[in-house]
């Protein structure tokens, strides 16, 4: 292990983990009633097999808030514990205010801040390193950061190209400021690497929104565009992250990967170098959930016991902007 030591350093910690899917699994035999396709071709090409859906009248909130309740049960935590929410999402409850106050006063939190970030699938490793920035600088001891979305609500039913690749759910992570060494062996959130190149945002949109539109609009995608750029970046994107901590694909752990096609995480893996039996997949059974999927996939990777204290992991992820970005932390 390489990586300078010295004197103390404050490292964003991980200390609880936890998520919320909705009740109705929908497998993808339901689709093909509704457009003209198959569950062979929706396995075959994006690897997913079912993903769940909100229930009417069951919002983004709702699932924020029961993702936080597991993730505070997981740390031994009350809401009394934490001074920041940020959660990441692009299907809020309402235009504002933010799912995260909604969240906050859900858990009954009447102290601390709260607020959203919107980067789309990217949108976690975003909310991530912003509540890296909050704890380095001590501004906050301790951040719930969730990634939840209904992307359900934004679907276009006769788009056969899209509706059939996205789900609901809520995944949370709570950091906490913890004492490093400085070295790569703390634990904790060792490197992030983000970006954002708005010449693509016309590839993956919604084509709805307050100002344009006043409406909430569809999803609309160029599918084989994202799926170029996302194998090209999300390995660049890894690899810097890790240079960054001094570190190298035959450190990790687990990559976890946004969940959006099994084609993208299995090319990214080659790329990086890093075999299947070191990556977390769940886009089988939750479809992509953007900004949940890897709070989503980190919570199941726990729950099912594969990653393990002090394991280093790599989460990494690109969507609509484009925004795509990656981080690096020992659990
Ligand atoms: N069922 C049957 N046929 C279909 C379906 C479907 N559901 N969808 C598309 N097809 C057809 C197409 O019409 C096309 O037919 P044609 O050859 O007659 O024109 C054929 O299947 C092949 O379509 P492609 O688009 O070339 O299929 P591809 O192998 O590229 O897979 C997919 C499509 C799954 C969308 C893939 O491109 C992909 O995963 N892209 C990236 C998506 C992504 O990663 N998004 C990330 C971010 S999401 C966010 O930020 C919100």
């Amino acid at each position: 292990m390489t990586g300078e030591t010295g004197a103390k350093t404050c490292r964003a910690v991980a200390v609880g983990i936890g998520h919320y899917l909705p009740e109705r699994v929908v497998p993808n035999s339901e689709f093909e009633a509704m457009v003209d396709t198959s569950d062979e071709w929706i396995r075959a090409r994006s690897g997913i097999e079912r993903r769940h859906f909100a229930a009417e009248g069951e919002t983004t909130s709702d699932l924020g808030i029961k993702a936080a309740q597991a993730a505070l049960d997981n740390a031994g935590l009350t809401p009394g514990d934490i001074d920041a929410i940020i959660v990441a999402t692009s299907t809020p409850d309402l235009t504002f205010p933010s799912v995260a106050t909604m969240i906050q006063a859900g858990l009954g939190m009447r102290h601390g801040f709260a607020f959203d970030v919107q980067a789309v699938c990217a949108g976690f490793i975003y909310a991530l390193s912003t509540a890296n920035a909050f704890i380095l600088s001590g501004q906050a001891n301790r951040v719930l950061v969730i990634g939840a979305e209904t992307f359900s609500r934004i679907m276009d039913w006769e788009d056969r190209t899209t509706c059939v690749l996205f789900g609901d759910g809520a995944g949370a992570l709570i950091l906490e400021a913890g004492d490093g060494d400085g070295s790569n062996a703390d634990r904790g959130i060792l490197a992030v690497d983000l970006h954002s190149d708005g010449q693509f945002r016309d590839l993956l949109y919604v084509d709805g929104g307050v100002s344009r539109t006043q409406s909430s609009g569809v999803l609309k995608m160029e599918g084989k565009e994202v799926f170029r750029h996302a194998v090209e970046k999300l390995a660049q994107t890894a690899h810097t992250a890790l240079d960054r901590a001094g570190l190298g694909a035959d450190d990790v752990d687990w990559i976890v990967p946004h969940q959006a096609n099994l084609r993208i995480i299995t090319r990214t893996a080659q790329k990086m170098g890093v075999g299947m039996d070191r990556v977390i997949v769940t886009v089988q059974d939750h479809g992509n959930t953007s900004a949940a999927s890897i709070p989503l996939a980190l919570s199941v990777g726990v729950a099912q016991g594969h990653i393990k204290p002090g394991d280093l992991l790599v989460a990494e992820a690109i969507g609509g902007g484009l925004a795509w970005g990656s981080a690096v932390l020992r659990w």
